[in-house]
């Protein structure tokens, strides 16, 4: 291989600069024509030497096809969503927590910016070069979309050398958008050519990074802002305002209408200011972040539920649209309840079109009346479900009002009130209420462990705004509902079998339970005989099902769709008990020591599991699943309490016990109620009982309140 010539080397290096002046400076210093002039002149040499040619080369853009699907990637640090503010209080409130947080009224810079409207993905630069691109995915697992990432012009293959050295390897975050003139010209054309139309600029940027092949991608006007980084290794910096500028001397895009605040009241004039000038911007935004500047205040902070606790979004207020109430529905969930709907006539809200509309329950369906004919004024606020403001009664001859069916719409079974339970604990001896429990297993425990002859257990049903059909497994809603939880891309994530086909395999009876999907391949000849099953879609089918026999335990304890146990609480499940067999054993006690389960919630865990037809449907499926005990990630390594088990006890300020709690948590701490041989540190707060002898008597350390903040924030001085 002969070795690239000067000339070579400087015409790739003057295109990087035109490509730099016209794709982020916006400004570019020779015409058109000089440049394409220039850009055959390269494509000369590379046909004269094709050895000459790397990745990096700007002729290199647009690649070659992946053969069937995207591979999965998972990101160094997960990529995590906002929480949102939507008025003054929500953002005050924002920034209490963070003083609270830290402990001290101390003046705190906020990093601002547009809340893009586009999609988020991850840029990974070794040593200043573009190695690859992934999607957000689910935050922890990506697409990696190198090749279509590697079409957007504005996205550096190679980072422009500054005062500043590369890091050996930074995960750049940002967003991938359509700007407002770009998205109308593809649409036009989408148009005129007979395509697809999109809904707006988001789904037509995240719809163009999916792209199987690159050059339709590259033919789509994607632009790029960066917002953040993952991992970054072999540079540090200090604060958000040092990264941006850093992005900006690597030549990568960043927004022009960011701004440094020094309180959080200019955050809100930032706000206001944006918002004024929405429309003359010319990209679609659907509010502002404000981030804490200082990294060290970040890590401090922490996150909560897959939100960083140091950064908010505060949303415009959503668009309001007029429409009409053509139909009221009730549709039944997979957990049987029925829930109003509201048929509308379709109406575009914010980019988005809307033709039906949830009225949550009876309580909502009562206080809107809404009624057939009724005009009905409709509003939706970015990714947020679309929700009925106000009714407008039609003037004459106004339908009747809606009333809860009395069977089940679906199987006819009866329908019935959803009762929430109530445990009171009776004095007998005084004729008086002691206590009053959530869950009957507390309020049993309270009995035993009062050793009295006096008490006794009431059960008390309160009324809830929902209704129930009682069919199970024997109403078709109810089953298809579980099975299409099952399979979901956040569950199981069985993409082959989408909603027609899973429903045709339960109509015929090949799946009757979970387990029966992993043993269709031995139904294959029967399979290929159905309606529209070809050979080649079996084996698309099978194959899907055989890449989802993997799985990340927290998605299976997802996928079983135990009632209240939504993803966060998965996650946790998964955390804290390592594996499938100890969550089906864990006790009521220990359900309630992990994060975000409370009393009711962990009694509907214990109840799933204490279930025969679950155990049966369990114990089938297990053999056919291979579960990813999700060895210790990268940034798990960093995490400060991993393995250590800590009890909190007494009344602890300023930090909540809850925030305390999930800040541990976030850092890899087991949190537990009870104190054990195992437990390392026991965190007494003000009037420690008994907790504290006990521990004292284990010889568990114990750390006490004054010193909770040097605790957290560097336990290794207290082992
Ligand atoms: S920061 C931990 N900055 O909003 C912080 N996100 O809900 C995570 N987004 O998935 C992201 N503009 O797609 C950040 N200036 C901005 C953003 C932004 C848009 C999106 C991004 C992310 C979602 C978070």
């Amino acid at each position: 291989m002969s070795k690239p010539s000067k000339k070579y080397i400087s015409i790739q290096k003057t295109i990087r600069s035109y490509d730099y002046e016209y794709y982020i400076l916006d400004d570019p210093s020779i015409s058109d024509h000089e440049y394409d002039e220039l850009f055959r002149e390269l494509k000369q040499i590379e046909s004269e030497h094709p050895d000459w040619i790397t990745p990096e080369s700007p002729s290199q853009r647009v690649g070659i096809k992946p053969e069937n699907d995207f591979d999965t990637f998972k990101h160094f640090q997960p990529m995590l969503s906002l929480a949102n503010a939507f008025n003054e209080d929500d953002l005050n409130n924002f920034h209490d927590r963070i003083l609270k947080n830290l402990g001290a009224d101390k003046q705190i810079d906020y990093f601002c910016e547009p809340k893009m409207d586009g999609a988020a993905v991850s840029l990974i630069y070794e040593e200043g070069i573009l190695v690859r691109g992934v999607t957000r995915g689910d935050g922890n697992l990506g697409e990696d979309i190198t090749s279509n990432i590697r079409t957007i012009r504005s996205i550096p293959l190679i980072l422009k050398e500054s005062k500043s050295p590369f890091p050996t390897m930074i995960e750049v975050r940002g967003e991938v958008f359509i700007s407002k003139p770009d998205f109308e010209t593809l649409n036009l054309s989408a148009e005129k050519n007979g395509e697809k139309i999109f809904a707006n600029p988001r789904n037509a940027a995240a719809g163009s990074l999916r792209q199987l092949d690159p050059a339709i991608t590259s033919s789509r006007p994607l632009a790029f802002f960066a917002h953040g980084i993952g991992l970054c290794q072999g540079k540090k910096f200090i604060d958000l305002q040092e990264i941006f500028s850093v992005f900006v001397s690597w030549g990568l895009p960043v927004n022009n209408l960011n701004k440094l605040s020094s309180s959080i009241d200019e955050c809100l004039n930032y706000f206001k200011d944006v918002e004024s000038s929405r429309d003359s911007i010319p990209f679609e935004i659907d509010g502002v972040v404000f981030k804490v500047n200082e990294l060290s205040l970040q890590k401090q902070l922490g996150e909560i539920a897959r939100s960083p606790r140091w950064a908010i979004a505060h949303k415009f207020p959503a668009e309001e649209v007029h429409t009409e109430i053509e139909k009221i529905e009730f549709q039944v969930g997979r957990t049987g309840i029925l829930t109003p709907v509201a048929k509308l006539k379709t109406v575009n809200v914010g980019g988005v079109n809307v033709s039906n509309c949830t009225l949550h329950n009876l309580d909502e369906l009562r206080r809107l009346d809404p009624r057939v004919g009724d005009g009905a004024v409709i509003k939706r606020a970015g990714d947020v479900i679309p929700k009925m403001v106000k009714v407008i009664p039609k003037k004459n001859n106004r339908a009747d009002a809606v009333e809860p069916p009395k069977k089940c719409p679906s199987c006819q079974s009866a329908i019935a009130h959803n009762y929430q339970s109530e445990w009171t604990i009776f004095d007998t001896s005084k004729s008086m209420p002691v206590k009053k429990f959530s869950s009957s297993y507390e309020a049993q425990k309270f009995v035993e462990s009062n050793h009295s002859e006096n008490l006794s257990v009431l059960e008390e049903h309160l009324d809830t705004p929902f209704i129930k059909c009682t069919g199970k497994n024997s109403c078709p809603e109810i089953f298809q509902g579980k099975f299409t939880h099952f399979v979901s891309r956040k569950a199981m994530d069985i993409d082959g079998l989408g909603q027609e086909i899973l429903f045709t395999l339960i109509n015929k009876k090949f799946i009757k339970d979970f387990a029966d999907i992993y043993s269709l391949s031995e139904h294959r000849a029967e399979l290929e005989k159905l309606e529209r099953f070809g050979e080649k879609s079996v084996d698309n089918l099978i194959k899907s099902i055989d890449k989802s026999s993997s799985v990340e335990l927290y998605k299976l304890v997802f996928s079983l769709g135990i009632e209240e146990v939504g993803e966060t609480t998965a996650r946790n499940l998964a955390n804290i008990f390592g594996s499938i067999e100890a969550i089906q054993k864990s006790s009521f006690e220990d359900l309630i020591a992990v994060p975000d389960i409370g009393p009711r919630v962990a009694a509907k865990i214990v109840d799933h599991f204490a279930d025969t037809e679950n155990i049966v449907s369990l114990k089938a499926l297990l053999p056919y699943l291979n579960i990813a005990n999700p060895d210790i990630s990268a940034s798990e390594k960093d995490m400060k309490f991993l393995g250590l088990q800590i009890a909190i006890t007494g009344k602890i300020s300023p930090m909540s016990r809850e925030e305390v709690k999930n800040l541990l948590m976030s850092e890899g701490a087991k949190v537990t109620s009870s104190i054990s041989k195992k437990t390392n540190f026991l965190i007494a707060g003000e009037n420690a009982g008994s907790k504290l002898e006990k521990a004292k008597s284990l010889g568990v350390r114990i750390i006490e309140a004054a010193d909770i903040k040097s605790f957290i924030n560097d336990p290794k001085k207290f082992l």
